[in-house]
C-alpha cells in the first residue's frame, strides 16, 4: 500500500464519530478480549443493512454487540437480527448494548450455540443479510450455508477477508489466510453471486445473491 492509500484507509477509519452506546459496546468487547469490527466496518454494516432494506439478517459472531448495533441501526424498524455466539458472557453483553440503544428485546434474536450447529437449522432462503465474523476455519462452511439462507437479492458481508494484509502475499501460508483465499475465490467463482472486496476494516468482502 502507498502512503497515501495508508493514510486514506486511516482517515475513512477515523471519519465515523460512533455514540456512547457503541463506545461501551467496544470497551465491554476488549474487557472480554474480543475484537469488535471497525468503525469504518460498522459504519459500512449500517449502510449496508440500510440500502439493502433488511428485514431478517443473521449473524455468526455475536461478541459484545458492536456489529449487531450497526446492522440493527441500518435495519427497519420492525426487522429482526438472528444472532449467535457460543459464548453466553459474550450475548449477555451484546443484549445490554442492543437494550442501550432501546430496540425492543423482540428484535433480536440471540442463539447460544455455534455457527456450523445452528446456521443448518435455520429457515432456506429466509435472509436478507448473512455477516460471517467468527471461526475463520468455517468461513467456507458459512459462506455455503449462507448461499443456502439468503434470498435472491440478499447480501453476504465477510468481515476480516484480508487477514491483517496477509491475503494478498501468497508467500503466506497461514492457516486463516489459506482460508480466507479460499473463501475469495470460492465466492468469485460461484456464479450466483456477484461480489466485491471493500478495503475497509481488515476487508469487508460483499456478494449479493442473483
Ligand atoms: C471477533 S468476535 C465478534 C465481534 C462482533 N461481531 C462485534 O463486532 O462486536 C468473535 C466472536 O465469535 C464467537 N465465536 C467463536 N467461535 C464461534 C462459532 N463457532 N460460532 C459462532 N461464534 C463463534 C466468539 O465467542 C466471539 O464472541
Amino acid at each position: 500500500m502507498s502512503a497515501d492509500k495508508s493514510t486514506s484507509w486511516s482517515y475513512a477509519e477515523g471519519l465515523p464519530v460512533e455514540d456512547e452506546v457503541l463506545r461501551r459496546a467496544r470497551e465491554r468487547s476488549h474487557e472480554l478480549g474480543l475484537f469488535p469490527v471497525s468503525a469504518g466496518v460498522s459504519a459500512a454494516l449500517t449502510v449496508l443493512a440500510a440500502s439493502s432494506k433488511a428485514q431478517t439478517a443473521v449473524e455468526v459472531g455475536t461478541g459484545a454487540g458492536v456489529s449487531g448495533v450497526a446492522l440493527l441501526r441500518g435495519m427497519g424498524p420492525r426487522a429482526v437480527l438472528t444472532t449467535i455466539d457460543p459464548d453466553v458472557e459474550h450475548l449477555k453483553a451484546a443484549r445490554e448494548a442492543f437494550a442501550e440503544v432501546g430496540f425492543p428485546a423482540n428484535r433480536t434474536r440471540t442463539i447460544s450455540g455455534r455457527g456450523q450447529d445452528v446456521l443448518p437449522r435455520l429457515t432456506d432462503g429466509a435472509y436478507d443479510l448473512v455477516f460471517i465474523d467468527a471461526d475463520k476455519p468455517s468461513f467456507p462452511d458459512y459462506v455455503s450455508q449462507a448461499v443456502r439462507l439468503l434470498k435472491a437479492g440478499g447480501l453476504l458481508v465477510v468481515n476480516d477477508a484480508l487477514d491483517k494484509d496477509r491475503v494478498s502475499d501468497p508467500a503466506i501460508r497461514e492457516a486463516s489466510t489459506v482460508v480466507l483465499r479460499r473463501v475469495g475465490k470460492m465466492i468469485r467463482d460461484n456464479d450466483s453471486l456477484v461480489s466485491a472486496m471493500l478495503p475497509t476494516g481488515d476487508g469487508l468482502l460483499l456478494a449479493v445473491k442473483r
